[in-house]
């Protein structure tokens, strides 16, 4: 039954979290999904449903931005190799010359006598982002490539 009270309740519970900039929404689930979600998120360590659920809204809409191509991305590109395999190092390096405006940085680890692993940050346009990705993981040598966007984008700096 809604009274005057739990009407006054409730615009002070909307004041505040308007002011803590949250809102709070109520979720109807089947105990069973929710009991496998609550599993899931167990295992990755998440502490509470609400940041778990934030993080998949937050995912689902990145996927969003990634398939526009002209939405402005940022990510990394994983490349796996074996350095002495043909001219894999040459043709790496040619690629991301080529490309150098869409590089920020990149890292290279030994990680044994063979295999190189190469991190490459990338950002642009979600289309040149793929293109870039696709040409440097498809170099022959390469034993796993991938590419990984994630949500933020350069020049948008919210930390304080
Ligand atoms: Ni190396």
């Amino acid at each position: 039954m809604r009274t005057t009270e739990n009407v006054l309740a409730e615009h002070a519970t909307i004041r505040t979290n308007y002011m803590d900039k949250v809102t709070r929404i109520g979720v109807s689930i089947e105990p069973e999904l929710l009991k496998e979600f609550d599993d899931l998120i167990g295992k990755k360590g998440y502490s509470a449903r609400s940041e778990a659920l934030r993080d998949l809204i937050r995912n689902a809409l990145a996927e969003e931005t990634w398939r526009i191509d002209t939405s402005d991305v940022v990510g990394t590109v994983n490349l796996l190799y074996e350095h002495e395999k043909g001219n894999v190092r040459e043709r790496l390096m040619e690629i991301q010359h080529l490309h150098h405006s869409q590089i920020s940085s990149s890292m290279h680890v030994h990680l044994n006598a063979e295999q190189c692993l190469e991190v490459l940050v990338v950002s642009g346009k979600a289309g040149d982002v793929k293109r870039l990705s696709n040409e440097l993981c498809s170099v022959r040598g390469i034993l796993q490539g991938k590419l990984t966007m994630t949500a933020g984008s350069i020049g948008s700096h919210l930390h304080e």
